[in-house]
């Protein structure tokens, strides 16, 4: 891959698509130099496909077979040939409400990326924003992290805070997490399509902008090296 080449993301959601939009709108202000090259969804009325119909991006129902929590053999395959068929270079979950399981996590190995309404490890799974307000912390937030095959445990990519307020009901503080995730997500996202990324076991660094452009004289693989693993070089 080089780096000049467009950065295809593939994004799939369950539910309204408010993380959908922010990344759309980054892609189109240039903040966030990549396309969203299709949009795939496990539910047929979700907003995410209203909200990418409505900006002219490909966006399809996907049928998510018999189970309730995961994708069954058939769909896996589906949503695979969908995203290999829009030569995504990222699939980006954006409130995917099923856990991907083997096929799909070989298919896209290091290449698939959450955004979770906590700051990881605390409070993994469902309504993270309510566990946070019943565990009493003073502050929580929301984190990008890549998948693995735990529940939301794989690297992690990048956090922002949110202060826990007093008077916060869980409608509240889950309002200004999403406020967040919509700042945090584009920024990571960015972060990727320039190939500022790299991972390191467990830790995800930064290194200099990586893109093929001229910039950097020592190209686009500069700053990695046999102990390093380049997800996207
Ligand atoms: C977000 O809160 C995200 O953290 C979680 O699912 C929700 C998706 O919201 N994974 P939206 O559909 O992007 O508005």
């Amino acid at each position: 891959m080089t780096g000049n080449r467009e950065f295809r993301l593939g994004v799939l959601g369950s539910g309204t698509g408010s993380n959908f939009v922010a990344i759309a709108d980054a892609c189109a202000s240039g903040r966030l130099p990549a396309r969203v090259a299709v949009v795939l969804s496990d539910v047929a009325d979700a907003g995410i496909l209203a909200r990418a119909g409505e900006r002219g991006i490909p966006a399809r129902f996907t049928p998510p077979g018999k189970f309730r929590t995961k994708l069954d053999e058939e769909a896996e395959r589906a949503f695979i040939d969908a995203l290999e068929a829009a030569r995504v270079d990222i699939v980006a979950l954006a409130g995917f409400m099923r856990v991907l399981k083997g096929d799909f996590l070989r298919a896209f190995e290091g290449r698939i990326v959450n955004i979770h309404p906590s700051l990881l490890p605390s409070f993994p799974g469902l309504e993270a924003w309510r566990q946070a307000l019943d565990h009493g912390v003073k502050v929580t937030g929301c984190t990008v992290h890549f998948v693995d095959a735990g529940v939301d445990s794989g690297p992690i990519i990048g956090q922002q805070t949110v202060p826990v307020l007093d008077d916060d009901t869980p409608a509240t503080l889950h309002q200004r997490i999403h406020a967040a995730e919509h700042e945090l997500y584009p920024r990571c996202l960015a972060e990727l399509a320039r190939r500022e990324i790299l991972v390191r076991g467990r830790r995800v660094v930064r290194v200099e902008d990586r893109r093929d452009d001229g910039r950097n004289p020592e190209g686009p693989r500069a700053g990695t090296g046999r102990d390093v693993e380049s997800i996207l070089s």
